[in-house]
């Protein structure tokens, strides 16, 4: 039976645990840049034992963007600064992944600790954002302009450039950033996508778009290297997409060659009510990977050790991802040993600090 400290073969990595730090948006970026505090933040977790780390959301183009300080893997000048980061982690015995985004109709916003309004395209860094529908997320949001067919392949392409980069810069895994709400999944959601072309409609059209930006990615993407895909796995609505369309896309998905899916949830409307408490949604991991055979990551409020390590030894899921906990202790990983009795290597600088 595995458990928390059992190491995972996926494709062409094995991971040493089974913990990864989530995609964590830190809106610190000048044009997409990475910098000294994305190397920091990122880095601190591979030193505290995370076995991978995903980076925050990182946009495919400019417009794809929540705010102005979201990283960027839109031009190849990021390139370089990713290096040191993805170098950094490996160093020290962790993977890494992007998480390749489009922020669709919740792009062009404030940034968190500035209040986090929408701004209008006219205004300094605000630009117009795009959806599968001109449907705004609230009654008081500018509507999104809905994209047509050239739009849509532009976006495609995009994500084709942006997985060649991550591959360029050493990232290991790519996760495509298919919830909260953000353009993939505002093309899932038939609450967010009316479209009457073949983008819109039936699940078979509204799946459409993701499988088609997984198809760009493969072809620049080695088939040997992991990709996972993180899904709002119920919007917590009556007429919304719900956790069976999930366990549908995901048996479509592993044929395509998607090896995990990260069970989130919510996101794409603004008055759902989510019943949070600890383990939320590790219910969703479960049903997904018990009912399509998938590999599958828990996440959201999963804080301590012997949480973390029930939901791998009960099989509910294969991996933990963990975002505020890694914020509150970036060593969660070497505690987390400790608390469990597992002997794990520490990095050589901290080693007087291990305990005995
Ligand atoms: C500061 C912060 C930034 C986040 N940014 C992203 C992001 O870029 N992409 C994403 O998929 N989720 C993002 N999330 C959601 C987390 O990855 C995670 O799913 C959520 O916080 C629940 O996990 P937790 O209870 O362990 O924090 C963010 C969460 C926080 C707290």
């Amino acid at each position: 039976m595995p458990h928390l400290f059992s190491p995972i073969k996926i494709k062409n990595i094995e991971l040493k645990n089974r913990i990864v730090v989530s995609p964590m948006c830190e809106y610190s970026s000048t044009d997409g840049f990475a910098n000294d505090w994305h190397l920091v933040h990122l880095g601190s977790r591979a030193v505290g034992g995370a076995a991978l780390i995903i980076t925050e959301a990182i946009a495919v183009s400019p417009e794809g963007r929540i705010t102005y300080g979201d990283l960027g893997i839109y031009k190849d000048d990021h390139i370089e600064n990713l290096k040191r980061i993805t170098n950094f982690a490996h160093q020290h015995g962790a993977y890494i992944g992007t998480q390749l985004a489009h922020a669709g109709r919740k792009a062009s916003h404030d940034l968190p600790w500035k209040g986090g309004k929408q701004v209008p395209a006219d205004e300094p860094n605000g630009w117009h954002a795009v959806a599968p529908s001109a449907l705004a997320f609230t009654d008081t949001e500018i509507a999104p302009i809905a994209l047509d067919k050239a739009g849509i392949e532009k976006i495609k392409a995009d994500f084709k450039v942006a997985a060649k980069r991550s591959l360029d810069a050493g990232f290991d895994v790519i996760e495509l950033h298919g919830a909260h709400g953000y353009l993939i999944n505002e093309f899932l959601s038939p609450l967010s996508n009316h479209r009457t072309d073949e983008y819109g409609g039936s699940f078979e059209n509204r799946i459409r778009f993701l499988l088609e930006v997984i198809e760009s990615v493969q072809e620049v993407w080695p088939a040997e290297n992991p990709l996972f895909v993180r899904i709002s796995a119920t919007e917590w609505t009556e007429d919304g997409w719900t956790a069976d369309d999930s366990v549908a896309l995901a048996k479509v998905l592993i044929n395509k060659g998607v090896d995990l899916i990260d069970c989130s949830s919510g996101g794409n409307v603004a008055t759902a009510k989510i019943p949070v408490k600890p383990g939320y949604q590790v219910e969703f991991a479960e049903k997904v990977k018990k009912e399509s055979g998938i590999l599958t990551g828990a996440v959201g409020m999963i804080t301590e050790p012997k949480q973390a390590d029930e939901i791998i030894q009960e099989g509910e899921a294969d991996l933990v991802i963990m975002a505020r906990e890694f914020l509150r202790d970036p060593y969660f990983p070497l505690r987390a040993a400790h608390v469990l009795n597992e002997d794990v290597k520490w990095p050589l600088q901290y080693e007087r600090a291990k305990w005995q």
